[in-house]
């Protein structure tokens, strides 16, 4: 089974008169300078492109970050353009940010104070006071924004941790739009959020949410631990909520899927390609192919994989010659000091891997980090014999399910790490390492690679039927039939208080 599409009429029906405004940092559609032409840039895949669909059916805003160089060049006086370009049906609501408000608040706060908390790595916030002025400043724009969109009865729908002010701001001037949003990353234990020098503030502005979302139940659960900090809040968890400033708060679980059925289209079309001859005539490769995509964050554990591949290589030397390992990776936020770090650690560490193990016919690790078409990509998923996901810590992993979709035939093995959010869905089927227990994840290599073709067909069915009944479109019909219950819940509630 399929997760359904929401359509028009499902959205309309849960949403009613309401008007559904989405809002998140990066936009789904950006304007870009190229060779002095205005060119139109959409992201190649998350979540952006598949909640773009559901706006465009639905109508509504989407309020966000204007990241593009161009973006102010084809927007109004209030910042909005019409998309699809070539066929409008939404609007994007653009936020102008100055280039020292994007440090502070992207590059600053959001990515150097929200990110290494939520993943458990305190050791990384850099809280500087000014990363947090720029914070609040920036989520005081974007609530502006979302209120000129909103009106008194909208939905508005809040992506990820750039946003924990917003619904607060939002409340001041539009106190009865429904407000709900959903947390893309980790939500870490009370210890390790309590880290965080504004971890009331951040509580308080999310609690003026009426529904918030998480991966999973241990988040539902850790964000109730955090919430019973505030001395004014009453967390119920029989029903999973927190009554705080006389509002409640629902807390759900909604585990974020990936657009299966595209995914596993674009496998099958990939077949034999132009792309997988130039590659195998391009690289010395071994007969059995490993596969690690990621953006290169510190989170992704990369480091901690090479050292199990290397351990592999060094206590198993019949793997010398067999196993190439590939690592497509794409820069992300290289302006903070600790990703170019690694950038240049993994780099180093690639090459004295394949100086210690290379020979003239076997290339050990192939590191790709230039741009690769969609089916280049997919033709790599479906190649592998092994899909290595071992995160550090990660709140859900897409790239896991990517994998799972992409096995058409001949079944590769999924290994996962233990501390992501797909562990919990996927980690029956899925061979589990620790990403830190170096030994132990080079055995997990090799058994992984030894299964028997049974047992990998087995596991892999299991896994395909969890990836695509728990896609991108369940996880969205999720929340809107959630939203219903809560409105019916109230609308119950306010009749009786009527009647009495
Ligand atoms: C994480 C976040 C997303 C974000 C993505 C890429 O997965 O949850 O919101 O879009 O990283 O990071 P970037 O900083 O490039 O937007």
């Amino acid at each position: 089974m399929t997760g359904e599409r929401p359509t028009a009429e499902t959205v309309s029906s849960i949403l009613g008169d309401r008007e559904l405004v989405v809002a998140s940092n990066r936009q789904p559609y950006s304007h870009e300078y190229e060779d002095e032409e205005i060119v139109v840039n959409r992201p190649a895949g998350g979540l952006t492109s598949a909640l773009d669909p559901v706006v465009q059916s639905a109508g509504g805003t989407w309020v966000a970050w204007a990241s593009g160089d161009a973006d102010g060049e084809v927007t109004d006086d209030d910042g909005r353009v019409g998309v699809p370009p070539e066929n409008p049906a939404y609007d994007l609501r653009r936020v102008s940010l100055s280039d020292e408000q994007v440090d502070g608040y992207y590059y600053g706060y959001s990515n150097q104070v929200l990110w290494p908390i939520c993943h458990i790595d305190p050791s990384k916030m850099n809280a500087r006071a000014d990363f947090w002025q720029h914070y609040r400043d920036a989520n005081r724009k974007f609530a502006d924004a979302i209120a000129d969109e909103a009106n008194g009865e909208s939905v508005v729908w809040l992506q990820d941790y750039h946003l924990a002010l917003v619904p607060r701001m939002v409340r001041e001037t539009r106190p009865d739009v429904f407000c709900m949003q959903f947390w893309h990353i980790t939500w870490p234990s009370r210890d390790a959020f309590q880290t965080c020098p504004q971890y009331r503030q951040l509580l308080d502005g999310l609690l003026a949410n009426d529904l918030i979302g998480f991966h999973t139940d241990q988040y539902c659960q850790n964000f109730l631990d955090c919430a019973a900090m505030l001395p004014d809040a009453r967390v119920d968890r029989a029903t999973r909520s927190v009554v705080y400033d006389g509002r409640r708060t629902f807390v759900r679980s909604f585990p974020l899927g990936i657009d299966a059925t595209q995914r596993r289209q674009l496998a099958i079309s990939s077949a034999d390609n132009e792309f997988w001859h130039e590659f195998k005539d391009e690289h010395d490769l071994g007969d059995t192919l490993a596969l690690g995509i990621e953006r290169l964050d510190y989170t992704k554990g990369i480091p901690e994989r090479l050292a199990a591949l290397e351990h592999l290589w060094e206590t198993r030397p019949e793997w010398q010659g067999e196993l190439t390992y590939v690592q497509k990776a794409s820069e992300s936020r290289s302006q903070i000091p600790e990703y170019q770090a690694l950038q240049d650690f993994v780099e180093s560490e690639i090459q004295r891997l394949n100086e210690r193990f290379g020979t003239d016919n076997w290339t050990p690790v192939v590191y790709l980090n230039e741009y690769l078409p969609k089916d280049g990509l997919a033709t790599l998923y479906r190649e592998a014999d092994l899909g290595i996901v071992s995160p550090r810590r990660d709140g859900m992993n897409l790239v896991a399910k990517e994998f799972v979709a992409s096995q058409v035939d001949d079944p590769g093995v999924l290994l996962l790490s233990e501390l992501t959010g797909a562990a919990e869905e996927l980690g029956d089927e899925a061979i589990l390492v620790h990403p830190h227990d170096t030994p132990g994840f080079a055995d997990a290599i090799e058994s992984a690679l030894s299964l028997p073709e049974p047992e990998r067909s087995r596991r892999m069915n299991d896994l395909e039927r969890l990836v695509h009944s728990n896609d991108v479109y369940a996880w969205m019909n999720a929340q809107f039939r959630t939203v219903k219950a809560i409105q019916r819940g109230r609308d119950v509630a306010a009749k009786s208080v009527k009647r009495q």
